[in-house]
């Protein structure tokens, strides 16, 4: 079992509360109970680690509390409370399973939680120092003014819903250490809540001593994820414009020093599978053993770009598409051994590559499918119909 891996790989996509597994209903994906996500315009929403695809409410309009425990909220929760995950994106996201009796204190079965989260992402800063080809076309800083506006938001809606929180989890959209308004934000929350540690997700290139000291978060930091999407400078390079692999390497030695004598919890380097890279996973992968932390592997998606790539950029890059020209040799070299280390973690998609049971991305009917759900079906349908006939 990959210690580091919180996805069970017994559970496939398409997923429902048919196909659960009995000896796993003392367990729940914690994510809708404990964790949100809030968007520079006030949207709250919750869901997985990788995209939060419930939106519940809006910030700016209705208070908290009520966003929280609002009807789309709960429902969602009495669904996952009884294992039914048929709205969950398993092909694409991971679910953090603990035992239910964690939760059960502050649960009740209408779906409320009468605690606040105790996961909180903020992504509504897109200012960065670089510009990477599968994020953005130029490199963007967010005006005064906005990041201003972004500011006035802390003490009235942000701080607020902290009064649980254990962690504080920046920036999704933008650099957290380019981000005026992150630092800002950052330095209100250890005024208001010193207890609450941070987990950074970072272009790396500024995540150095100095700055974590200056910002005050050194003895503060629960995760680092560091987006490094290669082994080698030439490949950086042609992914991150304006980047500095020598700087991030550096940085993540000190990251890894961090870890090893238990200052961060998790340390991992972060590599968006595209045409460009995939030929680097696995001294990409040897790279994280080298400095003992973890390496995660994801699929190039649309979704989280502020303005890249473009479609047909997207189809050259997109390797993990069936489609692709390169894809075949992409999935050969995921079934070297160094995939299956402890250190390794495959978002879903890539991990079902790697077993030979690729997602079938564009959604279509195929034979095997056809077999795999239909036949299954209609046997039911038939057992049923001569029962009936009894
Ligand atoms: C938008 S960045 C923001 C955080 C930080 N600046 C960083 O790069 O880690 C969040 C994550 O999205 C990833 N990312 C950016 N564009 C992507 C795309 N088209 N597909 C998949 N991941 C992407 C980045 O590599 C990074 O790990
Ligand atoms: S992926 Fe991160 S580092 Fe790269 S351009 Fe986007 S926000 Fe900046």
């Amino acid at each position: 079992m990959n210690q580091f891996n919180t996805f069970d790989s017994e559970l496939d996509c398409n997923l429902s509360q048919k196909k659960y597994p009995v000896r796993r209903y003392s367990q729940v994906c914690r994510n809708p109970f404990v964790k949100v996500g809030v968007s520079h315009k006030g949207d709250v929403s919750i869901g997985c680690d990788r995209g939060h695809y419930l939106h519940i409410g809006n910030l700016f309009e209705n208070d908290f509390a009520s966003i929280w425990n609002s009807d789309a909220a709960k429902n969602l929760r009495k669904k996952i409370w009884e294992c039914d995950y048929s709205d969950c994106r398993f092909h694409t996201h991971f679910p953090t399973f603990v035992d239910k009796s964690k939760i059960e204190g502050y649960y009740q079965a209408d779906g409320t939680v009468t605690k606040f989260p105790s996961i909180v992402k903020f992504d509504d800063d897109y200012s960065c120092n670089v510009a990477c080809v599968t994020c953005r076309n130029k490199i963007r800083m967010m005006n005064k003014e906005d990041s201003e506006r972004l500011d006035s938001y802390i003490d009235d809606y942000y701080l607020p819903i902290l009064k649980d929180a254990k962690t504080v989890y920046m920036n999704g959209v933008g650099e957290y250490f380019a981000s005026r308004h992150c630092l800002n934000l950052t330095q209100r929350i250890i005024e208001k809540y010193p207890q609450i540690k941070f987990h950074i997700h970072t272009n790396g290139i500024l995540c150095d001593e100095e700055n974590c000291k200056r910002i005050g978060i050194i003895d503060k930091l629960y995760n680092v994820s560091v987006s490094f999407h290669a082994s080698t400078k030439e490949t950086y390079d042609k992914i991150v414009k304006g980047g500095n692999f020598e700087r991030v390497m550096k940085n993540l030695k000190w990251l890894s020093d961090q870890k090893k004598q238990g200052k961060i919890f998790l340390v991992e380097i972060i590599m968006a599978v595209s045409s460009i890279n995939y030929k680097e996973m696995k001294a990409f992968m040897q790279l994280a053993k080298n400095l003992d932390i973890r390496a995660r592997f994801w699929e190039l998606g649309t979704g989280f770009s502020v303005d890249a790539p473009t479609d047909q950029d997207y189809e050259k890059y997109a390797v993990c598409l069936p489609g692709h020209p390169e894809y075949k040799k992409m999935v050969k070299l995921l079934q070297a051994p160094i995939f299956k280390s402890d250190n390794c973690l495959l978002d879903p998609l890539l991990e079902s590559i790697r077993k030979g049971k690729a997602y079938n991305i564009n959604n279509k009917l195929t034979l095997r499918r056809l077999i795999k759900y239909l036949l299954p079906y209609g046997l039911v349908r038939f057992i049923q119909n001569k029962k009936d006939a009894i």
